[in-house]
Formats: C-alpha cells, structure tokens, sequence
C-alpha cells in the first residue's frame, strides 16, 4: 500500500495516500485495529471514502459489532433548526466519553467528514489522552484525584439516564488507568442548550472548586490535547476507553457535516456506571 504516515502532535497518527486517491478500504482493518490501540487516534486523509451513510456503516463492521440508536448505526451531526440539545447546536460540546448514559460503551467512535465547516470556522473535535494525562501527573494531584465520585445525570430525545463514575478507573482491556468525566459546561450562558446535571461526590466544597478548574485546564492542556480541523472526506477513528472528546464551537451556518458510528469491542463492555437509563 502506498501511504504515509505522519505523527499528530500530541499524539496520533495521520495516514494519507502517496500517489492518489487510493480507497480507503485497501488499508488493512487489523493494522488499523492495532495502530490505534497504540495511538489511539488515526486521521485517514486523502482516501477515496463512501458515496453514503450506508456504505460508511458497512466499512466500520469490519471493525466490529456497531452500536445501534433509535436512528439506527450512523448519527448525522450536522446543525438542526430548533435543536433540543447542544448535540445538534453550533455550540461547543464539553469533553466527554461516549455510551456513559448507555448500556454498553462503545471501544472505538469511527467520524467520516461530509462537509468540512470551512477554514476558519471552527468546529474541531476536541481529543484529550487521559492515559498521558495521568502518567504526567503528580502523585499529590492523582491521590485527590483518586477520591472523586462524579454523578451525572442528561435527558435528550435518545435517553434519560443517570451515570456515577469514579474519575479515575483502570482501562476495561489494557493495564493503565483512564479518566472518566464529562466536563460540566463552562459556557453558562443561555447559549448551551439543555445542561446536563452533574455532582462532585469525595471532595469538601473549596476543594471541589478547586478539583474542577486544575482537571479543565488539564484536560485542554496542549501537552494533552489535540483538535482535529476537519477537511471534507477526513475520517478519524478514535479510542473511546482511553480519550475523552468534544467540540469547539462552529460559525452559525457554517456547512459542517459529519458522520458517526460507534464500534463495541469483541466483548461489548456493559457500562460499570449506569445507575439508571429510560
Ligand atoms: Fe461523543
């Protein structure tokens, strides 16, 4: 196969074709499989991709079981009229990991770009490596750390769930340990629509305060932090386990299209967290 490979600061790896458009599905679904368990992110750009969302959901079952929705495999995000949720609103979206409000939890999230946002229109996916994180971290700060409980709690039009997660938890599959959050949204102005409700559990009160501004500036830390700039065609595979992800807000209007499916692992994980989901 005839691509290259360039590592992603600060951390990840982009594949493209050297020669032309090569289809993406000539590349090797177990060398992808086994790239990302050690990158865990691969941009794929510069690939012949898929006419529909039909075609990209039967390419991500080379990977694996997919996720199944009320929509079925593949979530169109792409900004609605009225939306009911941030989801679907040009508004930034907090980190996050995905299935926390489900019964499984998705190993891989699989994005194909539609339709770029446009240069300078914002709109990156936000990737956080909580594994880097954590090695980095002090012994002081992962002992606090160590003691938080997080309760949340998120109604949309795909559920109503409540999760409590501790912060940190060992990966299901690997021997290190992640971070599990979703961050509490900084924008607190009308602008985000519907909030998700959320407790710190383990902490005192100026200590919680404290414990939710040092992990925010962590987790968007540039050491940290990577921010894919979509180009139309870009497909990113992502590791859900290990990575917390987002959005940066976009241009009101700005033509962004993407797709996405989640992937389980070879043993769905059934979610350790869920306290209740309707
Ligand atoms: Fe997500």
């Amino acid at each position: 196969m005839n691509f290259k490979t360039t590592k992603l600061n600060p951390f990840g790896l982009l594949i493209e074709p050297i020669f032309g458009k090569e289809d993406v599905q000539d590349l090797d679904i177990n060398e992808l499989k086994t790239v990302l368990s050690q990158e865990h992110l691969i941009t794929l750009r510069g690939f012949r991709s898929f006419d529909c969302a039909e075609d990209f959901a039967n390419y991500c079952e080379a990977f694996g079981e997919i996720c199944m929705w009320p929509f079925g495999k593949v979530l169109e995000l792409v900004v609605q009229d009225n939306p009911e949720d941030h989801i679907f609103d040009n508004t930034y979206i907090p980190l996050h990991w995905d299935g926390m409000y489900r019964e499984q939890v998705p190993e891989t999230q699989v994005f194909h770009c539609v339709s770029s946002p446009g240069t300078d229109n914002g709109g990156g996916t936000t990737f956080t490596n909580t594994k880097m994180i954590l090695e980095q971290m002090s012994e002081e700060v992962r002992e606090t750390w160590s003691k938080v409980n997080c309760v949340y709690s998120r109604k949309m039009e795909f559920y109503d769930s409540q999760t409590k997660a501790p912060l940190l938890t060992k990966h299901p599959e690997r021997d290190y340990s992640v971070i599990r959050y979703c961050e509490p949204p900084t924008h607190s102005d009308e602008s985000f629509i519907n909030h998700p409700g959320f407790e710190v559990e383990g902490l005192e009160n100026q200590e919680t305060e404290d414990f939710i501004q040092t992990l925010n500036q962590t987790l968007y830390a540039p050491e940290f932090l990577y921010t894919h700039r979509w180009e139309t065609g870009d497909i990113v595979l992502s590791d859900n386990h290990t990575l917390l992800h987002g959005r940066e807000p976009f241009t009101k209007g700005a033509p962004r299209h993407l797709r996405r499916v989640q992937v389980l692992g070879q043993t769905p994980l059934e979610n350790p967290h869920l306290i209740y989901t309707k």
